[in-house]
């Protein structure tokens, strides 16, 4: 992807400090850090600092450090001689090398080995680097920016990640806010998405949103950032019927469906086993799970609607629930009038 064709879009002061944080950074050459939930765009701004920087004609090496194992990941990263390891066929140059006079962007830095970190260390205080099977010492010069989705100095402080490497990477770190931290952004980026998208079905022009559904994109939390909220808006848009009216439904959850598996992963099972807190197993009687279960969440809804004197949004707060996922649940249990 092309750094021409990648608009950044947001307004909220927060976003904008970032803007400008980014713009800074840029200048000055040194390595930069990445940091932010999944899907605040932590890709777009490792390419800005990229693009505006002095290397911007050389090259932009992205590596994504989670998408190898770690022997796998030293081999791509600084390169290996012929027979080094079991299935290593020729010579191959490495990212770093590939890098050199550029920058190289370590996506997901955090989930790198002790023996890479160390080797990336040496790199930012020597330019020096070693292939794997090999004695013979190589030069590079390169501006590393690493991003991470979790907090890097817990993860120094729980051993997963050298002192000394964060202390040479933070020189610079720059911390995206999430999407619920900008809400003046949500809209704007909702309509970006979907001027984008309508054109590209080829709709005349983009009829926007109506109230509810902005209400809705308003209310909701965003775990998953602007990758999320795109994402919503691609589909809004594939199923609305009506170019020239406004977009009257969105689907925050695609997977909420009343066939939705109960089963999860047999590594997250043992998890939740674990949570489970003895004193919760009370029932000597035989029960219908679903039905208690059934009974509970209605009992949970009269009680949210009495205590806010039936106004949903109240009820909603009350439970923790958005205006959205409320309205669900009311008409799950045919509590709408
Ligand atoms: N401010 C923004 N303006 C326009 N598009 C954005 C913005 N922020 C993110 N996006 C878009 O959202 C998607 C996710 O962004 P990106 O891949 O940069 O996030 P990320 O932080 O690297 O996510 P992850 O941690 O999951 O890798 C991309 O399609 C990107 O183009
Ligand atoms: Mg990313």
């Amino acid at each position: 992807m092309k750094y021409d064709q990648q608009i950044i879009i947001g307004e909220s002061p927060a976003f904008l400090e970032i803007i400008e944080q980014a713009s800074r950074a840029a200048r000055h050459d040194r390595p930069v850090l990445v940091i932010g939930e999944r899907g605040t765009g932590k890709e777009l701004i490792a390419s800005r600092l990229h693009f505006l920087s002095p290397r911007w004609e050389q090259k932009f090496v992205q590596v994504n450090c989670a998408a190898l194992p770690d022997t796998l990941l030293e081999s791509e990263l600084f390169g290996h001689e012929a027979g080094s390891y079991t299935g290593a066929q020729g010579k191959r140059i490495g990212r770093f090398e590939e890098a050199d006079k550029g920058t190289i962007f370590l996506d997901e830095i955090a989930t790198t080995s002790l023996s890479a970190q160390e080797k990336i260390l040496r790199i930012t205080e020597y330019g020096t680097f070693q292939r794997v099977g090999s004695n013979k010492t190589i030069h590079t010069d390169v501006r590393i920016i690493g991003a991470a989705n979790i907090d890097l100095p817990s993860a120094a402080e729980a051993g997963d990640f050298r002192h000394d490497l964060l202390d040479r990477l933070a020189l610079d770190v720059i911390t995206l806010p999430s999407l619920r931290h900008r809400k003046e952004d949500i809209l704007i980026l909702a309509i970006h998405f979907g001027q984008k998208i309508a054109q590209e079905v080829g709709w005349e022009s983009f009829p926007g949103f109506s109230e509810s559904v902005i209400e809705m994109l308003l209310e909701h939390t965003w775990p998953g950032n602007v990758r999320e909220l795109k994402n919503v808006i691609e589909r809004a848009v594939y199923y609305s019927e009506n170019e020239f009216h406004p977009i009257e439904g969105v689907l925050l959850d695609p997977f909420n469906s009343p066939y939705r598996p109960s089963t999860v992963s047999s590594k997250h099972k043992v998890k939740i086993q674990k949570e489970i807190k003895p004193e919760t197993a009370i029932f000597n009687e035989p029960l219908d799970f679903q039905e208690s279960v059934e009974n509970h969440e209605k009992e949970l809804l009269h009680h949210a609607l009495n205590k806010s004197k039936f106004n949903q949004k109240e009820a909603a707060k009350f439970l923790n629930l958005n205006y959205h996922q409320l309205r669900h649940q009311l008409k799950k249990h045919n509590l709408l009038s």
